[in-house]
């Protein structure tokens, strides 16, 4: 699946930097001929000039090959990739996480930070995962709430007030103490680790431009006047920064930060840490089975349809009919507060769905059309899933782990499927 984009866009763009070489070439050339034949005799510095064509040629070689190297070595380096949160939808999230993130990468190795729920048993897909290093599987518990995060943090616009922040915080912190402990258990680590999250519907691949040394990149948009913490990619030193979720919350108290949701914390910790960021586009939505008001108003949440061509940076969306596209789009994004909700919808990437009641009908059916066979292929094996097909498939993917901490596959499977 990444070679249909790649393979078009690669040699093409090596095409355009070597064209660029060849013209300047081309015009230097004639300049530097008039200059040997016309010039006087030659004093100690000409044999320093007379290497300049030499340099450009090389040059032109050398760009090349580290402009090739460079997406090469990206792909070929050593990824942590983090998935964390519940498993919801996952039937439908899943396999456009194994296809567009971790077989883009030979050598990336999943991590699985998640609680226990009804829906658990749907990461029994995760068995066609190429490469599975840790699996957490907890039984959740309510955590303790520290004074400084009381103060630190606000529960407006939280689903589930300040506990539900902290159990978020909770579990992206958790991923970075599993990878650090694979780290140590297999004595190396990884050059990149990609956090995101368990309801990211991937339409394209994660790439390699996508990547980039010594900033912490996030989606654009989806702020809510911080940044955008619905996916981030970093090496270890700003993955360190951006994952430390809870344990930072003291540095944020003592920097005098008070009132902050998810995406504010997020950006705080980041600037008082001195980690720089970037914002870029990724193809990503979040699947979202949350109602918000159509059209959104200023702070109001766009939904996206599935069927968006995207890329959706981590836009909340769903599969639906959509009801507005086009200019639809262009009147309803208007109203958004740039810094909260807003996001990007150039170029037609953006339709919505009026999210103001559950899935429509036949929701499955948008998507199976949007998602094509293979993936239509996994949201029924769930929707259709008996006890020991889970079973099965659980002591498939348990085999393939490396680390696996999480309760019996009986507990998890029953609990999902008891009425089977
Ligand atoms: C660019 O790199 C490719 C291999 O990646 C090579 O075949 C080609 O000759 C190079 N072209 C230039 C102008 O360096
Ligand atoms: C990470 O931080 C360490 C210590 O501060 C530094 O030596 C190293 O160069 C940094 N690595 C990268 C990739 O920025
Ligand atoms: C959105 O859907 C709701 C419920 O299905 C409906 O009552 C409402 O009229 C719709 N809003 C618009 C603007 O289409």
């Amino acid at each position: 699946m990444r070679g249909s984009p790649k393979k078009i866009a690669m040699p093409f763009a090596k095409w355009v930097s070597y064209l660029d070489w060849r013209w300047l070439l081309f015009i230097t050339s004639p300049l530097f001929l008039f200059f040997l034949f016309f010039s006087p005799p030659p004093s100690p510095s000409f044999s320093s000039f007379s290497s300049l064509p030499h340099f450009l040629i090389s040059h032109a070689f050398q760009d090349n090959s580290t402009f090739a190297s460079r997406d090469e070595s990206v792909v070929r380096s050593r990824i942590a990739v983090c998935l964390v949160g519940g498993a919801r939808r996952f039937e439908l999230t899943g396999p456009s996480i194994i296809d567009n993130i971790l077989k883009q990468y030979p050598n990336s190795d999943l991590f699985l930070h998640s609680p226990l729920d009804k829906d658990a048993f749907k990461f029994s897909l995760l068995k066609h995962a190429p490469r599975v290093a840790s699996v957490r599987i907890f039984q959740p518990q309510p955590l303790s709430e520290t004074e400084s995060e009381a103060r630190v943090l606000t529960a407006l616009h939280s689903p589930n007030a300040l506990q539900g922040l902290v159990q978020y915080f909770n579990l992206v912190e958790g991923c970075l103490t599993m990878i650090r402990s694979y780290e140590a258990k297999k004595n190396f680590k990884y050059d990149w680790i990609v956090r995101t999250r368990v309801d990211g519907y991937w339409n394209r691949p994660l790439e390699p431009e996508h990547f980039t040394a010594g900033k912490y990149v996030v989606p654009e948009g989806s702020s809510y006047g911080g940044l955008n913490d619905r996916l981030g990619i970093g090496d270890q030193n700003t993955s360190k920064v951006a994952l430390s979720r809870l344990s930072l919350i003291p540095a944020l108290d003592s920097a005098g930060f008070h009132g902050l949701n998810s995406e504010t914390a997020f950006k705080a910790q980041l600037t008082t840490q001195g980690v720089s960021y970037m914002t870029k586009r990724l193809p990503f939505c979040i699947v979202s089975d949350r109602r918000y008001d159509f059209p959104p108003g200023e702070f109001g949440v766009p939904v996206a349809a599935l069927s968006s061509p995207g890329p959706l940076s981590g836009a909340k969306c769903r599969p639906c009919k959509s009801a507005c596209k086009g200019k639809c789009v262009d009147r309803a994004m208007a109203v958004l507060n740039r810094g909260w909700s807003w996001t990007q919808w150039g170029d037609g990437s953006l339709r919505l769905c009026n999210a103001s009641a559950g899935w429509e009908d036949g929701w499955e059916t948008l998507f199976d059309k949007v998602a094509g066979k293979k993936f239509a292929a996994a949201r029924k094996r769930i929707q259709t899933m008996k006890l020991e097909d889970c079973l099965r498939d659980f002591k498939q993917l348990k085999k393939r782990a490396v680390t696996w901490k999480a309760p019996p596959a009986t507990d998890i499977c029953t609990v999902g499927l008891a009425h089977t």
